[in-house]
């Protein structure tokens, strides 16, 4: 009897079981190293930028050519209206001076804002608040290659027009 007793014993099924004891020191150990590699990874990761660094505030529209006069042109991912009028090109930001809502066109060329109501005239006062002011004019240029440049920091006045001689009237 004593035997067969040692014969199963010596059987894997009946090697003693991991103590409760040793079980949690291995969690433990396994806990720290995974938080200590994780923790590395992070220090490596830190010189790097968690955002992209925006474009800048100028883009280009490409050549004068593509708005003639008497034409309005929405740039949806840029949200800017261009318009060419008698005195030249201009560049309006379909952003509203309320809360930044994109403010949408209408058809008969007022813009309307989703958000609180809004509403603007074709050149972009206000027509029905909350906004506080009239849509924003933005500064145009030329770039070296010839194409039109709009700067989004710089404002200017709405009756400000760009040629595409380079002048501004
Ligand atoms: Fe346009 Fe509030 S953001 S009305």
């Amino acid at each position: 009897m004593s035997d067969q007793r040692s014969n199963l014993t010596g059987s894997p099924r009946f090697a003693p079981k991991v103590a409760r004891r040793d079980f949690l020191g291995l969690a433990a150990l396994w806990s720290f190293l995974i938080s200590g590699v994780t923790m590395f990874l992070g220090l490596f990761r830190l010189p790097m930028p968690s955002l992209f660094p925006e474009q800048g505030s100028k883009f280009r529209l490409g050549e004068a050519d593509r708005f003639p006069q008497g034409s309005t042109t929405v740039i949806h991912d840029r949200n800017v209206l261009v318009g060419h009028d008698e005195g030249g090109i201009y560049a309006m930001s379909l952003v509203c001076t309320h809360l930044g809502c994109i403010t949408q066109v209408v058809s008969d060329g007022s813009f309307t804002c989703p958000c609180h109501g809004s509403r603007f005239d074709p050149k972009g006062s206000v027509i029905q608040g909350p906004a506080p002011s009239p849509l924003r004019y933005l500064e145009l240029s030329v770039s070296p290659s010839g194409d039109l440049l709009v700067d989004r920091a710089k404002n200017v006045d709405e009756t400000a027009r760009f040629n595409p001689g380079g002048r501004r009237s």
